[in-house]
């Protein structure tokens, strides 16, 4: 008997009355225009067929590619076939780049159907039909019970990026993680849409990429003889005394950009220097102003040691990025640059000569000429310098692209000299943060990176006018690993925020709302089920904040993050229910001993009862 399984992905019953919100869909990033039929709906079954344009390679990879996802996510079995093959037309799903209409760029698309039968995903080019196959997947319902036929909204798209710059970046050096989970990671950032990987190879906890003339770099540079436990760094601190290693050969690397490129993922390797460099120094003592000995990193934080500026050090940087570039087809080296400190510069006889030979007045400006000569020597292979924002100190180098993670400052003062800026403010884009209450959550480097805020984050600067706000190329989010160890600790964190990051560097910006957001996560919670994917459910969190009136008067207030979301609390310690009092506003702290507290929409429990004991704050 043929079993019928409509299924109606609909948030809408999130939304109680607004008929045109009702027809809202799950694909994140929301594209930039859509419309959803209330007639009828977009059938798959056995007969479906994916039909690509030839002759085209990248097309058929891509329709495999579908028909595959379409087996493991809803049991169908399509058979993948090219237009010269295909007889007649119906009941297919047809990729082709033939659009052509410049408008949709190198990364848009449109996907119609005809009579709910025919869908077709058109674009310029292969990346674009990519990204219209992201979308349909995402229209996939995440089923228990597998059918013979699937029914998707009827929906037409007209899809383009907001941002050409859209990167997730991954510490491998405070913490490695395999070939396999670099793959997943990138498949992740595919299905979000991001384009850009940065890859954080080098630091002082670890050196992470195979040299072939400086073999020393991974034999002796890959591995700390410990690593600390917890945060502690005064003199109760703790190590673990078990050596750490790992790193990436120089053909996992090849392998891993093939993968990400066949993903529209462009890789962009991040060799540090002069600072964090205590992994390569330990390696080859002679590079550093001491000469010696050093010890890769086993605590977390920022080291005095950091290359010496002499000329054998440039050779060795210079020889370095020459293999770099060889694996890296990509236009941009980014060669760190932040948190340099001045000490060992400051009393170096060789850093000293170098500042008088060419004219320097201040350690800042030999930071300068470092970075400077670096430039020179990536552009000379024609590639492109990109650096944290510390690269500013002391002049920036002509053609170098600045990445802002101090805040925004450093963005807009490179925007306003005409050079190219992605954004990565920390209080926005540091997806180490926590992400909910700390109490909660697993131990992090510290700080409040709520979804909603990463959500609400505008990547051009009120401060930039239309010309200089054009060098802002897009914005990243950065996963240092001090505290991620493996990784379902680093699913975790970037599970859902870089969903939320996602529309920001995506979607229109007037187009962006939390509250439609808010209700696809539930359809992404069970894609990352289905995925076996640890991630985090704190947006459901609730927020107890005491605050001060102007009467010095203690105050508590409560922050939800879930749209029209009502608080029902109790203050004799009896769990709340939606016939509990509501929270309406802030209430005066002497009244309350203990709080509980839920959050309901349309009476119905979201999350967990969160409780606040108030009685030994006011000791
Ligand atoms: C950085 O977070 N040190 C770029
Ligand atoms: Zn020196």
């Amino acid at each position: 008997m043929l079993k019928r399984f409509f299924f109606i992905l609909i948030v809408g019953l999130f939304f109680s009355c607004d008929k045109k919100e009702k027809t809202d869909i799950s694909i994140i990033p929301r594209p930039e225009k859509y419309l959803v039929s209330e007639n009828g709906t977009i059938k798959l079954n056995n007969e479906t067929r994916i039909i690509y344009e030839d002759p085209n390679p990248a097309l058929r990879f891509l329709a495999e590619d579908l028909a595959n996802q379409m087996k493991a996510r809803i049991n169908l079995h399509p058979a993948v076939i090219s237009l010269s093959e295909a007889k007649s037309i119906g009941n297919d799903i047809t990729l082709s780049v033939n659009l052509a209409d410049s408008a949709y760029g190198n990364e848009g698309y449109v996907i119609n159907h005809n009579g709910f039968k025919f869908v077709s995903i058109q674009a310029n080019s292969t990346k674009g039909v990519f990204y219209g196959v992201q979308s349909l997947l995402q229209l996939l319902p995440i089923q228990e019970i597998k059918t013979e036929i699937v029914e998707l909204p009827a929906i037409t798209i007209n899809d383009n990026p907001r941002f050409e710059y859209r990167g997730m970046h991954l510490d491998v050096s405070r913490h490695f993680f395999p070939v396999a989970f670099i793959k997943q990671y990138i498949d992740l950032m595919a299905m979000y849409k991001f384009n850009t990987f940065h890859w954080h190879l080098t630091d002082d906890q670890g050196w992470r990429i195979e040299i072939k003339k400086y073999p020393k770099l991974t034999q002796i540079g890959s591995i700390r003889a410990k690593t600390m436990i917890g945060k502690d760094f005064g003199e109760n601190q703790k190590f673990d005394n078990t050596p750490y290693g790992g790193f990436y050969t120089q053909d996992d690397i090849r392998e891993i950009v093939e993968y990400a490129s066949q993903k529209n993922i462009t890789i962009i390797p991040e060799i540090e220097m002069p600072g964090h460099s205590l992994a390569a120094l330990t390696a080859y003592p002679e590079m550093g102003c001491s000469g010696g000995p050093y010890e890769v990193g086993e605590s977390w934080g920022v080291f005095e040691d950091v290359y010496c500026a002499k000329d054998q050090t440039f050779t060795f940087i210079e020889d370095i990025l020459t293999e770099v570039i060889d694996v890296f087809p990509g236009t941009y080296i980014h060669i760190g640059g932040d948190e340099v400190p001045k000490t060992r510069w400051k009393n170096c006889p060789a850093c000293q000569k170098r500042m008088k030979t060419e004219g320097l007045k201040t350690e800042e400006e030999l930071q300068s000429y470092f970075i400077g000569r670096i430039e020179k020597f990536l552009v000379s292979h024609n590639r492109r310098l990109i650096g944290w924002d510390e690269i500013l100190e002391g002049g920036l180098p002509p053609e170098a692209t600045v990445m802002s993670w101090r805040g925004t400052e450093g963005g807009i003062a490179a925007a306003k000299m005409g050079h190219n800026v992605i954004m990565t403010p920390g209080n926005k884009c540091y997806f180490d943060h926590y992400q909910g209450n700390t109490e909660n959550e697993p131990l992090a480097i510290g700080g409040l990176t709520k979804v909603s805020e990463v959500y609400a984050y505008e990547p051009i600067p009120e401060e930039l006018n239309a010309d200089q706000a054009k060098h802002i190329l897009g914005a990243q989010a950065n996963v240092w690993t001090e505290y991620l160890p493996n990784p379902v600790n680093v699913t975790y964190m970037v599970l859902p925020r870089m969903a939320a990051l996602a529309e920001v560097v995506w979607s229109p910006k007037e187009k962006r709302d939390w509250k439609i957001f808010y209700a696809k996560l539930n359809y992404h919670f069970d894609l990352y089920k289905w995925m076996k994917l640890n991630y985090c459910q704190s947006v459901n969190n609730l927020y107890f904040r005491v605050m001060q009136n102007e009467n010095k008067q203690k105050r508590l207030n409560i922050e939800s993050e879930i749209p029209d979301a009502v608080i029902h609390f109790t203050l004799n310690d009896s769990i709340p229910t939606n016939e509990s009092k509501i929270w309406v506003k802030n209430m005066n702290l002497e009244e309350i001993e203990k709080i509980n507290a839920a959050q309901f929409v349309n009476g119905k429990q979201i999350g967990k009862v969160f409780s606040k004991n108030f009685v030994i704050d006011k000791l």
